[in-house]
């Protein structure tokens, strides 16, 4: 086929919720005709039921492996049987809360696995790129003015960020010091299907679907800048294609909302297309605003210029259509939503597939 891409791709994390939208994303393209490896440890977070339909549509094009990224033999083992041109690298502790509470699994595996995996990347003799899915909160917390761009110094506040920014200084230096192909971007909040519903915007259609509290942190007023993964995908899809290695790309989807507008947007659509709760209540009277997070940053806003100029990336979806999508996947998608949920899928998954 022309304009045929063969390549095989190692992806980390790929159970989660980007990594699954990504892996799904690149085997619906036609011109994509390699393969992907999906190295996932099964976190919580982690869920082989969030590519079910890749399975049945792509399954020889396909494979799973349940590893944890900190497993150098294990790495070292599937490296030999694969011959890997490209990673991907999505696997990570992703939750800022998470990441107050217990901060140790950040370290570990954002950090420790990040190493890991770029020590991998060094032997492996066809790789032609190491990319680096990271996040915008390196950058710290913005004024009401500005945005951050590739330059922006790194400032992060939260046991999560500060891991993040660790792993892009490791992948960095791998770049300047052993020359290994990387590429890294830098996204704002991601929203849409398969997202793991302790995140803002999949608790809130949740809870509110339940007609239970929305628990809008401090005075609601912090902004994001959000994205649909759909258009994240596309942009890890057009790094990969036309990156510069060595270059930091930054993501975003000019749709900065505070969280309180997302959380009263979600309200007005699930009267709209849910079933309505007891006596008709309209749901932005379930808003209950709850102590403040620790250390909470106040805004983040992506210049996503750079990517846009040099590669021809644009979002496609404006924040009401994403939402409305994402609204409706979960209307649709209870069974996925009642298996992450339950502590009888995580058993489940051990029996399924082990510890790793
Ligand atoms: P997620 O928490 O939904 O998924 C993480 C995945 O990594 C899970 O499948 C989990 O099982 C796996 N994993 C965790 N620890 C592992 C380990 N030690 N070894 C192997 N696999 C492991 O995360 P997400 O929201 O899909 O985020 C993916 C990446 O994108 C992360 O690196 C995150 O920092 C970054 N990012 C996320 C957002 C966002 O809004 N969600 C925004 C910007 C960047
Ligand atoms: P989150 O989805 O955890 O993403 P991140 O912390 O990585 O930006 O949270 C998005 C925003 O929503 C953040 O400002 C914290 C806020 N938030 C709430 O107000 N209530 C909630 O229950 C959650 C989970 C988040």
């Amino acid at each position: 086929m022309e304009n045929s891409w063969a390549a095989n791709i190692l992806v980390t994390g790929g159970c989660g919720f980007i990594g699954s939208n990504f892996i799904r994303h690149l085997l619906a393209q036609p011109m994509f005709t390699g393969r992907i490896v999906n190295v996932d440890a099964l976190t919580y977070a982690g869920n082989p039921l969030s590519l079910a339909d890749v399975v049945a549509a792509h399954g020889a094009r396909y494979r799973l492996a349940h590893l944890d990224i900190c497993d150098a033999d294990g790495l070292a083992a599937l490296a030999a049987e694969e011959a890997i041109d490209l990673i991907v690298h999505f696997a990570a502790e992703s939750h800022v809360d998470r990441s107050i509470v217990s901060p140790d699994a950040f370290v570990q595996t954002n950090i420790v696995g990040t190493h890991v995996l770029l020590q991998l990347a060094r032997r492996l003799p066809r790789l032609t790129r190491f990319h680096h899915v990271s996040t915008d909160e390196v950058y710290g917390s913005l004024g009401p003015e500005g945005f951050f761009t590739e330059e922006t110094p790194y400032q992060p506040n939260s046991p999560y960020s500060a891991s993040k920014a660790a792993s892009d200084h490791l992948v960095r230096a791998y770049h300047a010091t052993y020359g290994l192909p990387v590429t890294i971007s830098n996204c704002s909040n991601n929203y849409g299907p398969y997202h793991f519903p302790e995140k803002l915007i999949p608790l809130m259609i949740l809870n509110g679907l339940a007609g239970k509290p929305l628990p809008v942190y401090g005075d609601g007023q912090q902004v994001r800048d959000w994205l649909y993964v759909e258009d994240h995908c596309a942009a890890i899809e057009a790094i990969l294609r036309g990156g510069r290695p060595g270059e930091t790309y930054n993501v975003g989807g000019r749709n900065e909302l505070t969280n309180l507008a997302v959380v009263e947007q979600i309200c007005d659509l699930l009267d709209e297309l849910a079933p309505p709760l007891p006596g008709g209540a309209a749901r932005r009277g379930l808003i209950a605003f709850v102590k403040d997070r620790p250390g909470h940053d106040r805004r983040y806003a992506i210049d996503c210029g750079k990517l846009e100029r040099e590669l021809g990336w644009h979002p496609v979806e404006t924040f009401g259509s994403g939402l409305r999508q994402t609204v409706q996947w979960y209307l649709e998608h209870e069974e996925w939503v009642a298996q992450v949920r339950s502590g009888a899928y995580q058993d489940w998954i051990k029996t399924q597939y082990g510890t790793p």
